[in-house]
């Protein structure tokens, strides 16, 4: 099938909850993608800040296939010797604590939000009852997590979301000290906001964040879900900021491609997860924890990580270049290979004629593009889709 009756079907049996451009996509390697007709594209997407290291990874996806042959789906009804072994390779990757599997960014959200209601009654006997969260911030659809999550359109019609959650002003450590108080059960903030238009907090906010919360005795939630697994220019963006979070969440990279989301919990919070208290049938399943495995080996390998942040450095010194002297750019922001662009006019049509010059990159807000490639990307990649990016905003 070519891309228009693949999109008939998919228009005539799918919910029409998405804004899909009308591209199918067929084929990736690396930074580049195929559509049904056999036109190329470079992918500065990568499914939304998933495969890291570019599409269709062979070391990954052989990990994933080998496990296959061997045993696919178990449940937790048993161990498994991938779920073991990954647990240990990622903990070893952050601190000492604990790790529980699901399927996706807002699962791995709920758990967190679960975990530290119960954390609460147990530590303090009584349930604190409030949440910090921040204006801006996302953090997935499912009716916790959307509580946490900041866009009041993304709430509409579904009725009572979960009490407790106020949302201040990210990036301001004042709002943050005066919503604080002895009910605030934890602070979910991200590392750098991303769905918003790509915020980049200051080192000192995140880090006074860190002792207002350990001084109030309030749990700090770190949501890595986009910002995880190189994204940054570190395998996780609290190493940035020289903090220590409670709780980190993470999905997206996790396996490069294949759903998965994670919890991690500091020893002591994470004994809070009583036997029967929490479940995922999928969580940890033995062929993803095996391409996740896989991926943090890749990443951790000498040089992956140096390679992000010297493309992230050189992705930024050609957008600030562009941005001296092109009226129509009005702030490049961001932290590695997560980067927003603003510009002084709506961003869809820019976006709509990068694709049609075989450059993917989507808007986040109405006058925010973002960029993401994977970051395996290369120097003459980032040239080729900047050169695309000029030209059309130059049209
Ligand atoms: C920071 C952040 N948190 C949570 C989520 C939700 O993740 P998922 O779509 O896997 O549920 C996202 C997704 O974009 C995200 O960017």
């Amino acid at each position: 099938m070519g891309n228009k009756e693949t999109i008939e079907l998919a228009k005539s049996v799918l919910t029409k909850n998405y804004n899909q451009r009308p591209i199918v996509l067929v084929r990736g390697k690396g930074t580049s993608v195929w559509d049904a007709d056999g036109k190329k594209y470079l992918d500065f997407t990568v499914g939304i800040a998933v495969n890291n290291l570019g599409h269709c990874y062979t070391i990954v996806n052989k990990a994933v296939q080998k496990q296959m042959t061997k045993l696919g789906h178990i449940s937790n009804l048993y161990y498994n010797e991938p779920q073991a072994n990954y647990a240990k390779a990622l903990i070893d990757n952050i601190y000492k604590g604990r790790v529980f599997f699901c399927n996706s960014g807002a699962e791995a959200n709920e758990a967190a939000l679960k975990l530290v209601r119960k954390y609460s009654i147990e530590k303090f006997g009584k349930p604190k009852t409030e949440i910090l969260a921040f204006e801006g911030g996302f953090h997935g659809r499912t009716m916790g997590a959307l509580s946490m999550t900041s866009d009041k359109s993304y709430k509409e019609g579904f009725g009572s979301l979960i009490s407790g959650i106020k949302h201040v002003p990210y990036n301001s450590i004042e709002a943050v000290e005066k919503a604080i108080n002895k009910k605030t059960a934890a602070i979910i903030v991200e590392p750098v906001q991303s769905e918003s238009g790509v915020h980049v907090p200051t080192v000192k906010f995140v880090q006074k964040l860190a002792k207002l919360a350990s001084a109030n005795k309030s749990l700090l939630v770190f949501d890595e879900i986009q910002t995880g697994f190189g994204r940054t220019g570190n395998l996780f963006a609290f190493k940035h900021f020289k903090v220590k979070p409670d709780i980190v969440t993470m999905a997206k990279a996790v396996a490069n491609g294949f759903p998965m989301g994670v919890m991690f919990a500091k020893e002591e919070i994470a004994k809070s997860l009583t036997l029967g208290s929490h479940a995922s049938t999928f969580g940890g399943h033995p062929a993803i924890c095996a391409g996740a495995l896989a991926t943090l080996q890749e990443l951790t390998k000498e040089g992956t990580i140096e390679h992000a942040r010297e493309m992230g450095r050189y992705l930024m010194l050609k957008l600030t270049g562009m941005k001296n002297s092109l009226a129509s750019i009005k702030e490049v922001r961001g932290m590695g290979l997560l980067v927003g662009v603003e510009l002084a006019y709506p961003c869809a049509p820019i976006a709509d004629r990068c694709a049609e010059s075989g450059l993917l990159l989507n808007c986040v807000t109405e006058r925010t593009i973002r960029l993401m490639p994977p970051i395996t990307v290369t120097k003459q990649e980032i040239d080729k889709a900047l050169n695309i990016l000029g030209k059309v905003l130059k049209i």
